[in-house]
């Protein structure tokens, strides 16, 4: 049976494509949205559009606009001004459902009981709601799985990961929640991209492809002016591969907490990586593992594997 899946999301480039793989590989059994690469009001619309082009008949629920404490820092970020730059996307063909992303995620964790995998792309914002609002939530969840943090450099300071950052709060509550969590972290997304050959295999295909290559190009742009870097990092599809297949990215158990307080580390996954002893754990000192962590990926086989959904759209 096909692993049932629900995306949190904030698109974006790389949700856009984590949305289309989940589509073809997994049991997509919902969207809902979170502030985060755009305003809440323009990645709502951006999953619409991304639904509507794939033709994808999938219930998305508004989220929130803010993080749980003080309000969303504008960011100019990668993903251009309308949060999802590059190309003309379709209007939506359809609105969100009524409820609420938090409603929607409680409504939907209790019905697939110990079956949801809940993947959070963006800030945690909504999914630390539904924490608070719902004790059982977490233990409704067959597993979390996380693109935010990382065990090693940030990209939004150095030590924080953008997801993170935009709510550590909000992050620290989930990590915390007692659900069997996996997290993808920048240590291991950044490496794992497209470049500018895949972009042009993208081009070559059909409609839904050849919407993702321009948008594909606009990111890889970006990333080029920016960082100087020569691959667009797929971070969120992540994520979602391992539910797919296999062995692509490896994972080790392990502590994870995030930085609320400190001057230059706020939002910063502290990953107590003094488990990684040849032996696969230490002896003194090491908190009990609440997280899978990636910490290596294949990333060519991976990218060429994402690729390959995306050109099997029509
Ligand atoms: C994360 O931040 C966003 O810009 C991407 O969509 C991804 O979820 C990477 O730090
Ligand atoms: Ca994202």
């Amino acid at each position: 049976m096909r692993t049932k899946i629900l995306i949190d999301c904030d698109p974006g480039h790389d949700d856009a494509v984590a949305i289309l793989y989940a589509a073809k590989h997994l049991d997509l059994v919902g969207v809902t949205t979170c502030h985060g690469n755009n305003t809440i009001e323009n990645v709502t619309r951006n999953a619409l559009s991304v639904l509507t082009l794939a033709g994808l008949v999938v219930p998305l629920a508004q989220g929130c606009a803010d993080p749980l404490v003080g309000r969303k820092a504008l960011v100019v970020n990668a993903h251009g001004k309308s949060g999802l730059d590059g190309t003309d996307l379709p209007e939506p063909d359809r609105a969100p459902v009524a409820a609420h992303a938090v409603d929607f995620l409680i409504d939907m964790a209790s019905t697939h009981r110990g079956e949801l995998v809940l993947a959070v792309i963006g800030p945690a914002t909504n999914v630390a709601l539904a924490i608070k609002k719902e004790p059982r939530f977490a233990s409704w969840l067959r597993e979390i799985t996380v693109m935010g943090g990382s065990t090693a450099l940030g990209n939004i300071t150095p030590v924080a990961e953008y997801n993170v950052w935009c709510d550590p709060e909000a992050a620290a509550e989930m990590f915390a929640c007692g659900a069997p969590i996996r997290m993808a972290g920048y240590n291991v997304t950044s490496v794992t991209g497209t470049n500018e050959a895949d972009v042009n295999r993208l081009l070559g295909g059909g409609r839904v492809a050849r919407h993702m290559g321009e948008l594909l190009a606009f990111y890889l742009g970006k990333q080029r002016d920016r960082f100087g870097f020569d691959i667009a990092p797929m971070h969120d599809v992540c994520a979602i591969v391992p539910y797919a297949q296999e062995g692509l990215i490896e994972y080790r158990p392990c502590h994870v907490d995030v930085e609320l307080n400190g001057r230059l580390t706020r939002g910063m996954t502290v990953c107590d990586l003094r488990t990684l002893t040849p032996q696969g754990r230490a002896d003194r000192g090491v908190g009990e593992a609440n997280a899978l962590v990636a910490i290596r990926t294949e990333a060519r086989r991976l990218i060429d594997h994402v690729v390959a959904t995306v050109l099997s759209y029509s």
